[in-house]
């Protein structure tokens, strides 16, 4: 037996309204995180939706992610964070990707795409916890000495600094916030001055407002609609309106 066909109608306006209420909530830049084709909402027109709604920037995983997103036509600033072992960056470099840093090697790499006069956006990711990705406290000074130097000569453009939170519980998350700081703090004491520090995604966006910093991170938080839908969808397939 084949099971009955669903169809998700997918509410942008929704989409817009939750940006806003983050955008309210925290008083802070939203990055709006279209990953994984938003979530299965279609990452293009999610980006639109929250980008007219006030997001100033937004963030995927992977370089192919963003790549699509500029074929689209999309413009607004856009970070990917998730890199494979040796990836390169030209072709991001070339269309203003940021790139989320996490190890020494990584930061190299961005550096060789640079170009005259073209800096690479990156955004130099603390690992305070989660042990997901980020460059390691044991490697925090070489990799800031190297990026201050880098952006100091013209390669590198020092966009951000940034973590992730477990959300396992406050505790966790205020324990990372205080190892995040120190990262920050070292960044400065080489000179590094980022233009956002961002560590929230949408939970701690929500419950722990010392985390907010400059930016939020926000994925989940962005779906959900405002009012249900009923009925029997009419025709196949996702509709967007
Ligand atoms: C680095 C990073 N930031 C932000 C998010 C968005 O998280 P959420 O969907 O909880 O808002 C994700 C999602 O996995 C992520 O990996």
């Amino acid at each position: 037996m084949t099971a009955p066909f669903r169809e998700a109608t997918i509410e942008l306006d929704a989409i817009a309204d939750n940006v806003r209420h983050f955008r309210r909530l925290t008083g802070v830049e939203v990055i709006a995180v279209v990953k994984a084709n938003a979530y299965g909402h279609g990452a293009a027109a999610a980006a639109v939706a929250a980008l007219s709604a006030g997001a100033t920037r937004l963030g995927v995983a992977e370089i192919a992610e963003a790549l699509e997103l500029r074929r689209q036509g999309v413009h607004a600033p856009i970070m990917a964070w998730l890199h494979a072992p040796g990836e390169r960056f030209e072709h991001a470099a070339a269309q203003d990707i940021e790139i989320g840093i996490s190890s020494f090697d990584q930061l190299e790499a961005a550096a060789a795409a640079a170009s005259v006069d073209r800096p690479v956006g990156v955004h130099l990711k603390f690992e305070t916890g989660l042990s997901r990705n980020g460059v390691a406290p044991a490697d925090w000074g070489r990799v800031l000495a190297e990026a201050a130097r880098l952006e100091r000569v013209g390669r590198l453009r020092i966009v951000g600094l940034f973590s992730h939170l477990s959300n396992t519980s406050a505790e966790d998350d205020r324990a990372a916030l205080a190892k995040f700081d120190e990262g920050v703090a070292a960044a400065a004491s080489f000179g590094i001055r980022p233009e956002i520090r961002h560590i929230a995604a949408t939970a701690a966006a929500i419950d722990l407002p010392e985390t907010r910093l400059d930016a939020v991170r926000i994925g989940s938080g962005s779906s959900g609609s405002r009012r249900s839908t009923t009925g029997p969808p009419p025709n196949s397939g996702c509709v967007r309106r």
